[in-house]
């Protein structure tokens, strides 16, 4: 059942980030997460001793950075965003004065000392569409000491069995119903290979469009960037089988993550968690209703990390 694979995406927007980071909006919803903003600064308190040396990679309105300022590090503070702007002047008019702001991107930018810590919150919705993980191995590689580390380093992706609230499906046209009008033709890959557009196979919700987990949640991929050194040591090919609890209507896989700062701070963008600013992917599948004990498998490579809309999902 592979047909729910993106098709012909090139002609479809890139990720432009300073773009996307020059836009204010993107900023308060990411200053108002709270659950966010609670684990930065937790770990920020937990971590980062006075004296450290600091990277914040993008630091956008500077508020990492001047909450590492605040316990006693040297910070660099680098975004390739002419945003930058905004996080000097908070900065100055907020008495952080030991950070050095530079409008760089991070592959660009080499510091004039050893790092302590790279801090960065390089967190897409899809987990790596912000190239977090090349971006923070080519700065950990060039710049941090041996016994420096990523501030958050470790994270747990999820593709989690889903029935969504009736509202929020968005049946697919070959569903019987439409007063006995029939669209069944269309449930061939052929036919539907016509007309559908290359985002189709997927759509994408916050937490609140969700009924249910069908399963007891379980990783799809760990990893933790402070044992990496390369990209290409990241899995990139998933096979998984997991048992249903809550029986239900699958209407497909969604996607989430845990990022983890250490044995006490974490947090997740699940749906049965407090909600965050992050949205959630749904990889399509036809509708089939599982009693508790059936299982689903399903097979996921992720071959470009940074496009979701590119990885390949597959029942099987
Ligand atoms: C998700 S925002 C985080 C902003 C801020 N650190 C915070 O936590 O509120 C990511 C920021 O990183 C910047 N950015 C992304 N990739 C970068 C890179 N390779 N080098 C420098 N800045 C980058 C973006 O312009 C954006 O401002």
């Amino acid at each position: 059942m592979a047909w729910f694979r993106g098709v012909g995406l090139a002609r479809f927007r890139r990720y432009r980030p300073s773009r996307d980071f020059g836009n204010l909006y993107i900023h308060e919803r990411m200053l108002a997460d709270e659950v966010r903003m609670r684990a930065y600064r937790e770990a920020i308190a937990a971590q980062i001793r006075p004296g450290d040396v600091v990277v914040d990679l993008g630091t956008g309105t500077g508020i990492l950075a001047i909450l590492a300022e605040r316990r006693g590090a040297r910070v660099y503070a680098i975004d390739h965003s002419p945003f930058i702007d905004v996080a000097r002047e908070v900065a100055a008019r907020n008495g952080a004065r030991n950070i050095v702001f530079v409008e760089v991107n991070s592959r660009a930018f080499t510091p004039p000392e050893p790092v302590d810590v790279i801090l960065h919150e390089q967190i897409g919705d899809d987990l790596f569409e912000e190239d977090m993980v090349a971006n923070l191995l080519d700065l950990k590689r060039r710049t941090l000491k041996d016994t420096g580390r990523i501030l958050p380093g470790a994270f747990e992706l999820f593709l989690e069995p889903v029935q969504l609230k009736e509202e929020f499906r968005v049946p697919h046209i070959w569903e019987p119903r439409h007063d006995g009008i029939d669209f069944s033709f269309l449930a061939d890959r052929r036919e539907l290979d016509r007309y559908r557009h290359p985002g189709y196979p997927y759509s994408i919700l916050g937490g609140w469009a969700v009924d249910r987990l069908l399963c007891d949640p379980e990783p799809a991929l760990r990893f933790d960037l402070n044992r990496m050194r390369d990209p290409g040591e990241l899995q990139r090919a998933v096979r998984a089988t997991r048992t249903v609890t809550r029986a239900g209507r699958m209407d497909g896989l969604l996607l989430y993550f845990t990022v983890i700062f250490d044995e006490t701070t974490r947090f997740e963008t699940s749906p049965v968690q407090t909600r965050t600013h992050w949205t959630n992917r749904l990889f399509r599948t036809p509708a089939r209703a599982y009693a508790a004990g059936d299982t689903v498998r399903y097979r996921l490579s992720l071959d470009e990390l940074t496009s979701a809309r590119r990885w390949e999902l597959t029942l099987v």
